[in-house]
């Protein structure tokens, strides 16, 4: 390693959890991210990725981590899977006005590896504070990963998609939903029948 050692794992879980836990609001909990130094994630990517859209919205998207084109943009799901999630959402009459959009991990992972366990862990305390400012009425969880790690469970998206789960923000519960990620769908169409199930399961819930 280069440089200053980075800290180990426990002690940056800790610091994350003790900065995430002091952001007011979003802007701060973005300009604490900024400057955290505990994930090294942050020295291989050329910026954080801190979420889309409106955080006023009462759905929020939760992808895994950043890949190319958003590290380069600084806003989520802006490549191919990105168009991918806005035709999804556009098929139930939402848009980046009215949907929130951001991912477990803020920093993309070089070469779009899979983050760590460690990393995800590190990055935990700034998705839950994440969510809980925001405090939608629906949390859509996109793909294995975002659903493993914020929803607590270890099946597999085949059993947990279009199936509803409780998101508990220390504050209050939440309506939970996994689903697809668009760059699943990508790579097997024939499971955006599916996908469509769970948009229908959403809208009904948006609408009632
Ligand atoms: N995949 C994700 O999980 N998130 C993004 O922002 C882009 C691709």
């Amino acid at each position: 390693m280069r440089g200053e050692a980075a800290p180990a794992p426990d002690v940056a879980i800790a610091s994350a959890r003790e900065a995430a836990r002091t952001a007011p609001t979003l802007e701060a909990l973005r300009e604490l991210m900024q400057s955290f130094e505990g994930c090294a994630l942050k020295h291989t990517a050329t910026r954080l990725v801190f979420a889309d859209g409106n955080p006023q919205a009462r759905i929020m998207f939760v992808g895994e981590a950043p890949g190319r084109d958003e590290d380069i943009e600084g806003l989520p799901f802006v490549g191919r899977s990105g168009k991918l999630l806005d035709l999804m959402i556009g098929a139930i009459g939402l848009n980046r006005t009215t949907a929130y959009i951001t991912n477990v991990i803020p920093w993309r992972p070089p070469g779009n590896r899979t983050p760590t366990p460690q990393e995800t862990q590190i990055c935990l305390p700034f998705i839950q504070r994440h969510i809980e400012l925001a405090n939608p009425d629906l949390l859509v969880t996109l793909g294995n990963p975002s659903t493993q790690t914020l929803l607590s469970t270890r099946e597999g998206i085949m059993r947990t998609r279009g199936r509803w789960f409780d998101y508990d923000t220390g504050q209050r519960t939440i309506r939970a939903l996994p689903t697809f990620h668009p760059a699943y769908l990508l790579r097997s169409p024939s499971y955006k029948r599916l996908a469509w199930q769970d948009l229908r399961t959403i809208a009904k819930v948006l609408a009632g």
